[in-house]
C-alpha cells in the first residue's frame, strides 16, 4: 500500500488544497494531535461523506498545555497515525514541526469569550482556550479547507470554535460530531493510554453517571440532588471531580434554556489522567 501524502509546511499543505479546489473539489479539515483512535477516525470518515478530500492535521500544539500539563509526555505516534489515516481514506497528512506554526518571534494570540469563559475547562485550563483558538484559527487559514470536523466529546472547544469562526467570519464551515465510546462507554481519547488496568475498569463510571444524572432529570428529579448523588458515587470509586454540571447546550449558561437543550459535561481525576465527558439531556 503506497503511502498516505505528508505535508510539513503550509506552502505543500495550500498546493494540495489548491490543486483540489482547482478541481472543483472541497476539502475537509480535521485538526488532531495524533495518538489517533477510532474517535479521530469517525471524523475522517464523516468528513469523506460531507467533502471530495479530507486531510487531517497532526500538531500537537504547545500553546494549549499549561507548563504543569502532559505536553512533554503527550503520545506522539506518527508512522501509526498515518497507516490509519490513509486506511480511513484521508488524502493528505498536514504535519508542520513547532518552527513552522509558530515561527521565531510569533506574537499573536486569539482570545476568546462566550462559550470560553462558562466556568468549566477554563477554570481548571486558563490558557486551554485561548491556545486552541489560535492553533485552530491558524489551521483553518493555513488550508484554506470548506469544512472542518470536531468530537462533542470535547464539546466546550467544539462551541469555541463555532463561536471564533462566526466572529472572525472565516469562510469555514465547522460539523460536530458524536463521541465515539469503548463498549463499556469509556468516551475515547489519547490519554486513555495513561491508565492503569485498575483505573481503566473503574473509568467507565464517568459515563455511567451522566446517564444516571440525564435519566432522574427526565424523571423530573431536581438537578441539584441528582448531581450531588453522582459526584458522591464518583468519589467513593476514587475520582476527584473538577465538575460535573447541567448547562445551556448553546451557550454552555449556568441555566440551560428549555428551548435549546441541556448538556451534562464533567471532568474528573483518576491518578495521573484527566478525563472529560458530556451527554445531552433533552
Ligand atoms: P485531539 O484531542 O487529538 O482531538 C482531535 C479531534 O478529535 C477533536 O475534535 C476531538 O473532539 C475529537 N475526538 C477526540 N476523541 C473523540 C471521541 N471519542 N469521539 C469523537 N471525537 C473525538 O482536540 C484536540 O486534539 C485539539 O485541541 C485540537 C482541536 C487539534 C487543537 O489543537
Amino acid at each position: 500500500m503506497s503511502e498516505i501524502p505528508v505535508a510539513r509546511t503550509i506552502a505543500e499543505l495550500r498546493a494540495h488544497v489548491r490543486a483540489w479546489h482547482q478541481a472543483g473539489q472541497t476539502v475537509a479539515l480535521v485538526p488532531t494531535m495524533g495518538a489517533l483512535h477510532r474517535g479521530h477516525l469517525a471524523l475522517v470518515e464523516e468528513g469523506l461523506r460531507r467533502a471530495d478530500q479530507v486531510a487531517a492535521s497532526i500538531f500537537v500544539n504547545p500553546k494549549q498545555f499549561a507548563p504543569t500539563e502532559d505536553f512533554d509526555a503527550y503520545p506522539r505516534r506518527e508512522a501509526d497515525d498515518l497507516a490509519k489515516l490513509k486506511s480511513a481514506g484521508a488524502a493528505l497528512a498536514f504535519v508542520p514541526g513547532g518552527g513552522e506554526m509558530y515561527a521565531a518571534g510569533f506574537a499573536t494570540a486569539i482570545a476568546v469569550g462566550g462559550p470560553a469563559t462558562q466556568g468549566l475547562e477554563d477554570r481548571f485550563r486558563p490558557h486551554f482556550f485561548g491556545g486552541v483558538a489560535t492553533v485552530v484559527a491558524k489551521l483553518l487559514i493555513q488550508s484554506q479547507c470548506d469544512i472542518a470536523l470536531f468530537g462533542e466529546k470535547d464539546y466546550q472547544q467544539l462551541l469555541v470554535v463555532k463561536q471564533m469562526v462566526r466572529d472572525l467570519d472565516l469562510p469555514c464551515r465547522i460539523i460536530g460530531c458524536p463521541t465515539v465510546r469503548e463498549a463499556d462507554g469509556l468516551a475515547l481519547s489519547s490519554r486513555n493510554a495513561y491508565l492503569t488496568a485498575e483505573e481503566r475498569r473503574i473509568a467507565p463510571m464517568l459515563h455511567q453517571q451522566l446517564q444516571a444524572v440525564a435519566g432522574a432529570l427526565r424523571a423530573g428529579k431536581a438537578p441539584g440532588e441528582a448531581i450531588e448523588a453522582a459526584i458522591s458515587v464518583l468519589i467513593t470509586a476514587g475520582f476527584s471531580v473538577d465538575y460535573l454540571e447541567l448547562r445551556d447546550a448553546e451557550t454552555l449558561a449556568p441555566e440551560p434554556d428549555p428551548g435549546r437543550g441541556s448538556r451534562l459535561l464533567v471532568a474528573a481525576r483518576l491518578g495521573k489522567t484527566r478525563l472529560i465527558d458530556n451527554i445531552a439531556v433533552y
